[in-house]
């Protein structure tokens, strides 16, 4: 059997395949009040959701979406107690680390967005690396959002084409969509088709704002951690009952 018929049969029978978002990104929202419903500490939460995010990535690749990314740690989460940020940035470096042979061998292409220069460097490194030796893989395209600001990444790219025009490489009449894209930290990256967002909030909390224009947006209750693929076939259910339009009349 090949690798794409055994995807194929993985694939809930109500779904389909021609059907599936291109790129879903996700909002991983609820750690804490998972960990506090057990009486944990938050960072238990937090420890859950890596498994919870590693099987929707499997998942994703065994159901044929291309293309995933999660929103890990936004510019706002450094207010965050300083136990719990300490937490986190070694929860990413210790899951690099330990999964970067395994998303070599299942062909992962992994990329981290955000402002990755304040990050602490050993962190910076695993990133690097990790970025470096899947660059070639062709499978799914995982992409983190660390230290990550939607308004951030359009300021960003603000200031780049300003200097470009101050140095008279660009006419502020060439600046267009695909212009200002390609200066976002996603550059490359196609725009997500559906965004999920866990735990019942139905805001954007700074994600992808330029990017998710046109996304659908699909909000359960489900606390992250308790995300799992019967969770996301029923996101991809709603998503494929959606009609896109994109502003146009159909
Ligand atoms: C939001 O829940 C979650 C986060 C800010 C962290 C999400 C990070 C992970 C799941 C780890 C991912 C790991 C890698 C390597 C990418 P919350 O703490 O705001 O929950 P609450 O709203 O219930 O308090």
């Amino acid at each position: 059997m090949t690798v794409k018929q055994s995807k194929l049969q993985e694939l809930p029978v109500d779904l389909d395949q021609n059907r599936l978002p291109h790129h879903v990104a996700v909002i991983m929202d609820g750690n804490g009040r998972w960990a506090k419903k057990r009486g944990l500490p938050r960072i238990m939460g937090h420890q859950q959701g890596v498994d919870a995010l590693k099987d929707l990535l499997r998942c994703c690749k065994d159901w044929g979406v291309p293309a995933l990314t999660a929103y890990a740690f936004s510019t706002e989460n450094w207010g965050r107690p300083l136990e719990e940020v300490d937490f986190l940035m070694t929860l990413f470096e210790r899951v690099l680390r330990r999964e970067l042979q395994e998303m070599m061998a299942e062909n992962v292409k992994i990329r981290f967005v955000g402002n990755l220069e304040s990050l602490p460097q050993s962190l910076q490194l695993e990133i690097d690396r990790g970025m470096k030796d899947t660059q070639n893989n062709r499978g799914i395209q995982f992409t983190v959002a660390t230290n990550y600001g939607g308004r951030q990444e359009i300021l960003q790219a603000c200031k780049a084409i300003a200097a470009h025009v101050h140095q008279g490489l660009l006419h502020p009449d060439d600046i267009n969509e695909e212009l200002f894209e390609s200066h976002l930290y996603t550059a490359g990256l196609s725009h997500p088709d559906l965004l999920i967002r866990t735990s019942g909030e139905m805001r954007l909390s700074n994600f992808l704002l330029w990017q998710m224009a046109y996304a659908e947006i699909y909000v359960t209750d489900t606390l992250w951690p308790d995300f799992d693929r019967t969770q996301f076939h029923l996101a991809l259910s709603a998503y494929q009952h959606r009609e896109r339009r994109f502003g146009k009349v159909m």
